[in-house]
């Protein structure tokens, strides 16, 4: 029997693509940078299922050229499946893949740590050092802002705003949050109480996003939002780029009608070199790697391949973003 081919648009933990590879022909795309859409397209043709990454734009076309093929499956290593034509799969009765709940406590982990970076001024402070500049000792000198006791507006209160809830415990901070859709279910947990956005931004030391993009979430962060924050506030973006305009939070930060921002997401991916953001002080910008502890990222590319084995085996997938297909 010819063994399934399984197109992968990235690759990651050898052995794990080696096990793969042995009830699978595996096409591997081997560079650092994303495959162009055309390699994917080539390929798809031949492709019973496919892995991918939050960097290829899987769109109706894709979809529709490898459903009129032999596409079973599409298994992304990711918890966001906005990169790929969701909508379009599942008239096609494709099940998408996708990583939840694993990187929670990571991608909370990660958020903390911009947020902290960003009030105590961590990265401007160290790369001055890294360029051989220590300002001697001061009592103005290089002051940030407290964290402890302070209020975090979480935008977004799935997984990850709830672990970022539960960290803000510890640091007896006072919890808002929002999301669009009221879910009573969350009333149970004590330390958070549900506000409107604009209440939100209003009253918040920190907002942080943790909603998925879609058509509701994109551009939610713009020049009014920002204008409502305080000017000593701190946004921090883990979600995805495209729920800020990073042009209104360029002025705000230029401006200073918020104090800093800190960003692992951006939109477009990655930055354009010369975005006026990158000549500003008061913002840390990460490649997108909240994710990324070796732990975490292993067990999400277990579960990619968990979600691919599962279908070619012809049996619904153990972590599906559209399960609506199997009813
Ligand atoms: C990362 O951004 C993810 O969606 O997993
Ligand atoms: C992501 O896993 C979330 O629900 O926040």
């Amino acid at each position: 029997m010819t063994k399934p081919v399984v197109l992968v648009t990235r690759s990651f933990f050898p052995e794990l693509l080696q096990q793969l590879a042995e009830t699978c022909s595996l096409v591997v795309w081997t560079e650092e940078n994303p495959p162009p859409y055309d390699w994917i397209k080539g390929h798809l043709p031949q492709a019973d299922a496919l892995i991918c990454m939050l960097t290829d734009k899987i769109d109706p076309e894709l979809i529709t050229l490898g459903s009129a093929n032999h596409l079973k499956v599409i298994s992304q290593i990711a918890v966001g499946v906005d990169n790929i034509a969701v909508g379009s799969a599942t008239d096609h009765k494709i099940p998408v893949g996708h990583t939840p709940g694993v990187l929670t406590e990571t991608t909370a982990d990660f958020a903390w740590a911009l947020m902290m970076a960003a009030a105590r001024r961590v990265v401007e402070s160290a790369v001055e050092v890294s360029h051989n500049i220590w300002r001697p000792w001061g009592p103005e000198v290089l002051c940030g802002a407290d964290v402890y006791g302070k209020t975090l507006g979480l935008i977004g209160f799935g997984r990850i705003g709830k672990a970022m809830a539960r960290r803000a415990e510890g640091f007896e901070m006072k919890v808002l949050y929002y999301e669009p859709r009221y879910k009573p279910e969350n009333a149970s947990i004590s330390n958070a109480q549900y506000v409107s956005l604009d209440d939100l931004l209003c009253e918040s030391d920190f907002v942080s996003l943790h909603a998925y993009l879609s058509d509701s979430s994109r551009g939610m962060i713009g020049k009014a939002q920002l204008a409502m924050m305080k000017p000593s506030s701190i946004l921090i973006n883990t979600g995805r780029g495209a729920m800020v305009d990073h042009i209104a939070l360029y002025d705000a930060l230029k401006n200073r009608t918020i104090a800093a921002a800190a960003l692992d997401v951006f939109d477009p991916e990655p930055i354009p070199e010369n975005h006026p953001l990158l000549s500003l002080h008061n913002v840390i910008i990460t490649p997108h790697i909240a994710s990324a502890s070796t732990a975490t990222r292993h067990q999400m590319a277990v579960m990619t391949i968990e979600n691919i084995l599962a279908a070619l085996n012809g049996k619904p997938l153990p972590y599906c973003a559209n399960p609506e297909i199997y009813k």
